[in-house]
């Protein structure tokens, strides 16, 4: 049996909508695999129920298929589905290393990006690469036609997962066709910065390049309490904060000392609104991890 670990992602980070990615340290995904006739998924733990089990519905039945890999295999769910953490991806991720490793397939994580990015199309109906790449490899990573770019990276954050739930579908239906030149040009400024930010492991310059003016206002719409949980992040002390991925959680960038305030800020923030939360205090980490039992 091998078993892997892959994390939760935040991609976009604001300015990089389908091209950034980051993987966080917490929560996880956990995945174990054997060898069998044909593919069996048993999924166990946050959000399970939400969960198919037929490998024709999985992620990681997709990510099976494409591997000609069957096994039976088990998922421990950390990263509840529809939370903007990336939970299909994590468990896609796992299940691609896993099965990769199980029958000696040979192919890198670069390699496997393309092959979990199958999975998540099933879930968004698009095969956007943008949270598996993270969960793959770890880090920060740029996500483009051309390929995969990461840099290793751990900057601190607070993700904050509100007891909403935002499809990904929906989420996707309200992204603006075409964007004015100057919000473009202002996007790839922060983008850029951003970028450097991560190569330098800076929260400030992160933060900074955070922002976003195309996507992520048609997106907090769907957030109940968005706005003023975004505030209370940057009264604590957050150096840029915006939806993680399609939302509903919430992602801040920040510098260590402030992580505890910020979590608490977040919380009480959501919790005025009448809406339970919880906030992860994690860094940007490690990619899947693959244990041998
Ligand atoms: N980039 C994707 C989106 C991530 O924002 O729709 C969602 O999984």
């Amino acid at each position: 049996m091998l078993t892997v670990r892959a994390p939760a992602t935040s991609a976009n980070l604001g300015s990089g909508f389908d091209v950034f990615g980051v993987a966080l340290g917490t929560p996880a995904d956990v995945v174990r695999v054997e060898r069998a006739p044909e593919t069996t998924i048993m999924v166990t733990g946050a959000g399970s129920e939400y969960i198919p089990e037929d490998p024709e519905k999985n992620t990681v039945g997709a990510v099976a298929e494409a591997l000609d890999a069957p096994a039976r295999i088990r998922i421990d769910k950390g990263v509840r589905p529809s939370s903007g953490l990336g939970s299909s991806a994590a468990s896609a991720a796992a299940a691609a290393v896993a099965l990769n490793a199980l029958y000696d397939r040979g192919r890198s994580r670069k390699e496997l990006v393309p092959v979990a990015a199958e999975g998540e199309a099933l879930v968004s109906g698009e095969a956007h690469a943008d949270n598996v790449a993270p969960a793959l490899l770890g880090g920060f990573t740029v996500v483009t036609d051309d390929g995969v770019t990461q840099v290793d990276a751990s900057v601190p954050v607070v993700a904050c997962l509100p007891d909403l739930s935002v499809s990904t579908r929906d989420a996707r239906g309200v992204v603006p066709d075409s964007a004015p030149m100057d919000e473009i040009v202002t996007t790839v400024g922060n983008a850029a910065t951003l970028t450097v930010g991560m190569t330098r492991d800076d929260p400030d310059l992160v933060g900074q390049g955070m922002d976003d003016g195309i996507v992520t206002p048609e997106r907090t719409e769907l957030i109940e309490g968005y706005d003023r949980v975004r505030q209370a992040a940057l009264d604590a002390g957050a150096t840029g904060v915006t939806v993680s991925g399609a939302g509903p959680g919430v992602l801040a960038v920040c510098h260590r000392r402030d992580q505890r305030p910020i979590a608490g800020a977040m919380v009480d923030a959501f919790d005025a609104v009448g809406i339970e939360s919880r906030a992860y205090q994690t860094t940007v980490g490690e990619g899947a991890r693959l244990y041998r039992e």
